[in-house]
């Protein structure tokens, strides 16, 4: 595990899955956080979670897609601690498999709105406070989707080919100026909608995953540790880099 004692962070959609699972880990990694979420208890239970390994949290409440929450909590990291190091980008919403002709432009503005506007308001407020520090480490939670494509999820899946453009240009904008951007691309992770849907439709996802490389779903935890490790100085010449974290589905038919 990388050492973050002494840096600060925020991540958002923290209140379950992967989210989560980033929240404590980076905390377990010594450093203090400002995390949210758009639901408060879940968000709490994180919190408690983190104080009682003896971390360093504070919580704030609130729509991920909202600029002016993006904003107040980069200022709100600064105003405790001094600093913002670390970001991860996380909240993120899916839908339901849907053919393309029959999807409502509404589906596809709710989608965007938070993966795609959200994500960009935070990045905004984040690159300028480390744009000051001239220094800092950004990571976004993409998706396998935004690298193929995904029948049935077509907001989704050019909501996370956006992200990934974004991660990219950010990485080079700022490449010289001592800031790294990155996303991890998680494939099937065992959070609470695989869970449900392991649960309603056994065939179906042991069909699923029999075709991942790996014959399985990654846990939360395999998507922190990569989050953690693409924001550590271990990383420090990786910047641009949109990492599978899939099991090998990212790699399926390009051998
Ligand atoms: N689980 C997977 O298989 C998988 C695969 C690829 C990518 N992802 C991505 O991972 C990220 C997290 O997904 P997860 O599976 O952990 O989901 P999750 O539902 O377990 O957690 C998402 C969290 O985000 C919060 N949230 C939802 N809308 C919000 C908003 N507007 N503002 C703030 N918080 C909000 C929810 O309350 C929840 O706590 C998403 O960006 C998702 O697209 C997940």
């Amino acid at each position: 595990m990388p050492d973050m004692s002494g840096k600060n962070g925020i991540i958002t959609g923290a209140g379950s899955g992967i989210g989560r699972a980033s929240a404590l880990a980076f905390a377990r990694a010594g450093a203090r956080v400002v995390i949210m979420d758009i639901a408060a208890e879940p968000l709490e239970e994180t919190a408690r979670l983190i104080r009682e390994a003896g971390g360093a949290v504070e919580t704030m409440v609130g729509d991920a897609s909202d600029e002016d929450l993006a904003e107040s909590m980069v200022a709100r990291a600064v105003d405790l601690w001094g600093s913002l190091d670390v970001a991860h980008n996380n909240a993120g919403i899916g839908t339901a498999a849907t053919p393309f002709t029959q999807q409502d432009r509404a589906v596809w503005e709710r989608v965007f709105t938070l993966n795609v506007f959200g994500t960009m308001s935070f990045m905004k407020h984040e690159l300028r406070q480390m744009e000051k520090q001239g220094s800092g480490a950004i990571v976004n939670t993409s998706s396998m989707s935004g690298k193929n494509g995904s029948p049935g999820l077509s907001p989704y899946n050019a909501s996370k080919w956006a992200v990934n453009g974004m991660t990219q240009t950010a990485a080079l904008e700022y490449a010289e100026r001592g800031i790294r951007v990155n996303a991890i691309c998680p494939g099937a992770t065992f959070t609470a909608a695989l869970a449900e849907w392991k649960e309603s439709s056994p065939r179906e996802f042991e069909g699923y995953t029999s075709a991942i490389p790996m014959k399985r779903a990654a846990e939360p935890r395999e998507q922190e540790d990569a989050a953690v490790w693409l924001c550590s100085e271990e990383a420090g010449y990786v910047t641009g880099t949109l990492l599978d974290v899939a099991g090998g589905e990212g790699i399926l038919g390009k051998q």
